[in-house]
């Protein structure tokens, strides 16, 4: 009830204006009186998946907390686990605005923001200062200068960055809106890059005495061919995990409305059935090989148990808390 009074409000500013006012919010009142808005007592429900416990299966997506600067304000709401990024080796101001978009009758978003963030080491500085309890997910990327062939290298230099102050890694090669990104889910790129991935994985858990593993974030856009060629490829290297999926440019259920032609990704509702056929496909590929974290569309607990229903181990939300709120956490871990 108070979250949708307040997302009348919200919802009258401009989209991306909401958002930064918001994160200030977040990260000014957390710890005063004031966080009573959002704090929230969310029953516990561990689960273990890739080796580490999870207080309950719900996640913040990535891209909502790209710096890591709300960390506590989440973990007051009562996220199992918080994904901050995507960031970069060096700080980048992303595309030019406008770059946020809701197609509010579809419960939808369209971003195409391109990784703006201020770089790893203020990510760093961040979580560090964070009294956050749950597990912390730190998704990487490239910058946008760093030429594709030069890709790896990018996330190697995040890897060494973020290794010891993560709960996992999310490799994000899924985005939309970030030139070439995506080419790097397909054969021997894919296979190159995992390979470097996993070398550095067992050179930094040596170095710290620590093991943190590493998931790959997946787009929705993918063939049938495509979704097991990646599957085989994760288990060839024994990575950890998969994150499906990312934003889609795929604009069949949101024709029409206001915003439905702005270039970015599509997430929210007109994502949900697509997200969960990926999941479905993985989850067949993979066999159990490794668990999947099922993102895309969820709006309640009903949508995030069709996740875990194709099989899906944790789950993680973003346009749907920006449409119902901190409340969404709480029902779906109540209607797991
Ligand atoms: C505004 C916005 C920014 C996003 N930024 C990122 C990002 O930086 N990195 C990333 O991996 N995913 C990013 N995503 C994708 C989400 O993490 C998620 O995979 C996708 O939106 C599907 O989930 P949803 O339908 O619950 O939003 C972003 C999504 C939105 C809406």
């Amino acid at each position: 009830m108070l979250y949708r009074i307040a997302r009348s409000a919200i919802f009258q500013l401009d989209a991306e204006k909401a958002h930064d006012l918001a994160i200030q919010n977040f990260s000014r009142f957390t710890g005063t009186p004031l966080d009573f808005f959002y704090r929230q007592h969310v029953p516990e429900r561990p689960v273990e998946v890739m080796g580490i416990t999870f207080k309950n299966p719900v996640g913040l997506a990535a891209g909502l907390d790209k710096n890591g600067e709300c960390i506590d304000a989440f973990g007051a709401m009562g996220f199992g686990f918080i994904e901050v990024g995507t960031v970069t080796p060096r700080p980048q101001l992303g595309n030019d605005k406008p770059r946020l978009f809701r197609l509010i009758p579809a419960e939808g978003i369209i971003n195409r923001f391109g990784f703006n963030n201020l770089g790893v080491d203020k990510l760093v500085e961040n979580v560090k200062k964070s009294t956050y309890d749950g597990v912390i997910g730190i998704n990487i990327g490239k910058n946008k200068d760093t030429p594709i062939e030069k890709g790896a290298e990018d996330y190697l230099i995040c890897m060494e960055k973020v290794y010891q102050y993560a709960g996992y890694i999310a490799v994000n090669i899924s985005s939309p809106n970030t030139p070439g990104l995506r080419s790097l889910q397909y054969g021997e790129a894919l296979d190159d890059l995992l390979a470097q991935l996993k070398q550095k994985q067992i050179e930094l858990a040596e170095l710290h005495g620590k093991y943190v593993p590493l998931a790959l974030k997946i787009a929705p856009d993918l063939d049938d061919d495509e979704i097991v060629q990646i599957c085989e490829s994760l288990i060839r290297h024994n990575i950890d995990g998969v994150i499906g999926t990312n934003t889609t440019l795929d604009r069949t259920l949101v024709e029409g409305m206001d915003h439905c032609d702005e270039m970015g990704g599509l997430s929210g509702r007109p994502l949900q059935n697509k997200s969960t056929d990926v999941i479905r496909k993985m989850a067949i590929a993979l066999n159990g090989a490794l668990p999947i974290i099922g993102v895309g569309g969820i709006d309640s607990a009903v949508s995030a148990r069709e996740k875990i229903q194709a099989g899906a181990q944790l789950v993680q939300v973003y346009t749907g808390f920006i449409y119902h709120g901190p409340r969404l956490v709480k029902d779906i871990v109540n209607g797991l």
